[in-house]
């Protein structure tokens, strides 16, 4: 599962987009985290930073706009829905789904994933049934399925990783040969392998053998362009804050007739169409599913966020982000008693994934802040791959848009400082 050597270098100078003018766009950027150390963030798969279009964007409807929506006839009230549903429209167009009713805004792409096993799961799963997961999974599509297998008494079984950090897609194909398998749900991009599933193929196999796909695409759908007609999915799950948008807002796209056939999620205000003593009964897709008041200011941000991505172009960004991750695989593959993890450069995507000798991971992350490099360091929410990777924690590198070859350097200047101090 360690990363080959790449076997060409190449930097920023190919980049399809203006760098310096898009870090323009980040004001968080231009700091010094410590004195004379500016700052160099390498942990956008955790969160990204925003740019002022998004902060403005969010600012201008706070300022103007804000009233509760859908409930009012009042001006502001009908601004504030117009605003809230013309961002679902242009979601909807970012992920290419048939119609706006498939789009449920969620706080995250956790309660995305949590909503479909509470209510597809509940609904349609019994004991005998199956549903495959793999081993690289983030706990978010870990353990909703744990808690209701627990309560209710279905099988899951685990596609496991290669020692080349894929997934093992003959394992894949006997489960579905071979088991009632009812759905398949597994990550798009590992958020710490960084390995790009092959899930075009995956889907169409899965729907030969009658099984429904969920995708977790909480690290591809900012990077890289998915178009869920294209791919077929009946399920994605993203959240706003990796993709250059707020956080508190997060999407599940669903297929409409498997929404549509859906029991609710959570019962309140807004989600039904008429409320006796004796019972409720739902409003229409997608308000069935968002109970209570709605992260508005938030949908509004994750608009203006696609607005941003889209101007420059999904194409563009996955092809300057492969440029610096490239760069960073092949200097990171020089330093000594450095073990780089996830698959060969051309199958992985947007992380790098590191160990230093038998330094604990957290030490590392620490010394590399000193010079104002910000990685991440622990299980990243994957124990299960972790243990796969014989290893307690890792410290990962992640890369968006306004990433250059210069921040890359300072990392690895950042990494031998680092081995100075612990005498490597
Ligand atoms: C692959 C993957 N899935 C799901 C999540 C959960 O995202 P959130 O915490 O925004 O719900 C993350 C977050 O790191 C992730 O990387």
């Amino acid at each position: 599962m360690r990363t080959q050597k790449p076997m060409t270098q190449q930097t920023t100078s190919t980049s399809p987009l203006n760098i310096e003018q898009i870090r323009a766009d980040f004001p968080i950027l231009d700091q010094e985290v410590h004195p004379g150390k500016r700052l160099v963030f390498l942990d956008s798969a955790a969160s990204s930073q925003k740019p002022r279009q998004v902060i403005d964007a969010m600012t201008y409807y706070l300022e103007h706009d804000h009233a509760n929506v859908h409930r009012g006839i009042h001006t502001l009230s009908e601004r504030a829905t117009a605003a809230y549903e013309d961002a679902r429209d242009k979601i909807r167009a970012f992920i290419n789904a048939r119609s706006r009713r498939e789009i449920l805004y969620t706080r995250n792409a956790t309660e995305s994933l949590n909503l479909v096993v509470a209510s597809w799961g509940r609904a349609n799963l019994g004991p005998g049934d199956v549903v495959v997961l793999s081993e690289m999974e983030h706990h978010s599509n870990l353990v909703p399925w744990h808690m209701l297998r627990d309560e209710i008494g279905f099988t899951i079984r685990y596609i496991p990783v290669t020692d080349d950090g894929l997934l093992d897609l003959d394992t894949y194909a006997r489960f579905l040969r071979e088991e009632p398998v009812k759905l398949v749900s597994v990550m798009h991009v590992s958020n710490v392998l960084g390995t790009v599933n092959p899930v075009a193929d995956m889907i169409r196999q899965a729907h030969d053998a009658g099984a429904l796909v969920m995708l977790d695409g909480a690290q591809s759908v900012p990077h890289l362009k998915v178009d869920v007609q294209a791919l077929d999915v009946d399920f994605l799950a993203f959240s706003g804050h990796k993709m250059a948008g707020p956080t508190g807002i997060g999407i599940l796209y669903g297929k409409r007739a498997l929404l549509e056939a859906m029991p609710p999620y959570m019962g309140g205000g807004e989600m039904i169409k008429r409320v006796t003593l004796d019972g409720s009964t739902w409003n229409d897709l997608p308000h069935k599913f968002e109970a209570g008041t709605p992260a508005i200011a938030e949908a509004v941000g994750l608009g203006a966020a696609v607005d941003y991505l889209t101007g420059l172009g999904m194409d563009n960004i996955l092809a300057h982000e492969q440029i610096v991750a490239d760069y960073a695989l092949d200097r990171l593959s020089e330093v000594p008693g450095l073990t780089l993890y996830g698959p060969a450069p051309d199958q992985r995507n947007g992380v790098a994934t590191f160990t230093l000798a038998d330094m604990h991971a957290h030490d590392v992350t620490q010394l590399l802040d000193v010079e104002g490099v910000g990685v991440r360091a622990g299980h990243h929410c994957a124990m299960p791959l972790h243990q796969r990777l014989g290893v307690a924690a890792t410290a990962r590198a992640s890369f968006y848009v306004y990433n250059t070859t210069e921040d890359v350097d300072a990392l690895i200047h950042a990494i031998e400082q680092a081995r100075t101090v612990f005498g490597l």
